[in-house]
């Protein structure tokens, strides 16, 4: 399926830009908003063909449901059966980078597309201020992937947006650098044990304080992991050496806190060591290594703690075989 090419506004989010932007998505247009995680590629979500045409923009596989974004945790409880992990996690850490995958209420107004015919539904309500103010105006939840062609990185500016979707989508509203800088922590509550599907911007630990239990792991539950986590996903072009105590003569750098001390082409995602610094720059390091023509990026070694978790999936994702195109 091809998108059709559309002119694509980039715009400050101001009040002006909000409620034309708004009218766009009730039209069911196509709108990318900076989220507190990442840039999100928001449609209607009740609306079946504006859900069709983020598949289209995006290029991405029709199996792989959507997150629903809503403004405020009352209006995303209505869509979803929540047990009562789910509702302390809602009441903890929403608004916030937390998605909480859930039934569906046979009331949910959801497309069945975003939901890639599933019967639970990923639901999010970002605390992002341009977010909340566009789903607020729009008033209907709105379904958004991160704002990048498929398998590529998640954008963290609008201008990776614009790089990945120019004349595929109708407006970007741009609200500068996402703050944290990758995308949500996604728990599945679905009767059993609170379950981790992909690790992100709200700590493992965090969660697990708050409900005084540990989270099964993916392996442990038996079930699928979100249909979107394929190991090679995330992708720069440049290959990926993980780990790297050292870096070859045509290697660029990604570093953290200067443990690869000084090379020609060398970022460091943060010189004094601090993990949320370094999450909130991983994309937008990747893409310009990446843009630096690099062939191999030589990364350093990142703690397995805090964001250091959602950093580390990203970057065996990103260094995961995959096919040439
Ligand atoms: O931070 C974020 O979550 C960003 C911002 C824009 O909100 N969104 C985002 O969406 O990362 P996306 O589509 O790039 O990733 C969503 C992931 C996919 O791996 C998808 O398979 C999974 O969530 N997912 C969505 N609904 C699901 C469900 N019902 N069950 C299991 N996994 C689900
Ligand atoms: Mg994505």
């Amino acid at each position: 399926m091809s998108a059709s090419p559309r002119p694509t506004r980039l715009a400050p989010a101001d009040s002006e830009t909000l409620r034309a932007a708004a009218e766009v998505l009730r039209g069911g247009g196509l709108v990318a908003m900076p989220t507190e995680t990442v840039y999100g590629l928001a449609g209607d979500a009740t609306n079946d063909r504006a859900v069709a045409a983020i598949y289209a923009a995006k290029g991405r596989p029709d199996f792989n449901p959507l997150i629903a974004h809503f403004a405020e945790a009352q209006s995303a409880a209505r869509e979803a059966e929540f047990d009562s992990f789910a509702e302390k996690l809602a009441a903890a850490f929403w608004p916030g980078p937390l998605t909480i995958v859930a039934p569906v209420a046979k009331a949910c107004r959801v497309s069945l597309l975003a939901r890639a015919g599933l019967d639970t539904l990923g639901l999010r309500v970002p605390a992002h201020p341009i977010a909340r103010a566009l789903i607020a105006a729009a008033k209907v939840p709105l379904a958004a992937p991160s704002a990048n062609r498929s398998g590529r990185l998640s954008p963290t500016t609008a201008a990776h947006v614009l790089a990945d979707l120019d004349g595929r989508i109708d407006w970007i509203l741009d609200g500068g650098s996402t703050p944290l800088g990758v995308e949500s922590t996604i728990v599945a509550c679905l009767g059993g044990p609170p379950r981790l599907l992909r690790p992100g911007a709200l700590a493992r630990e965090r969660i697990e304080a708050e409900l005084g239990v540990a989270l099964a792991r993916q392996s442990e539950a038996g079930a699928p992991l979100a249909p979107g986590m394929l190991a090679s996903h995330y992708a720069p072009r440049a290959r990926l050496r993980l780990e790297a105590h050292d870096v070859g003569r045509n290697e660029a750098a990604l570093d953290f806190a200067g443990a690869l001390g000084v090379s020609t082409s060398r970022l460091d995602l943060s010189p004094d060591g601090d993990l949320d610094e370094a999450a909130a720059n991983l994309f937008a390091y990747l893409r310009a290594l990446d843009a630096g023509g690099a062939a191999r990026i030589a990364v350093a070694p990142i703690p397995e703690r805090g964001l250091g978790v959602a950093i580390n999936d990203r970057l065996r994702r990103a260094a995961a075989p995959r096919p040439e195109a």
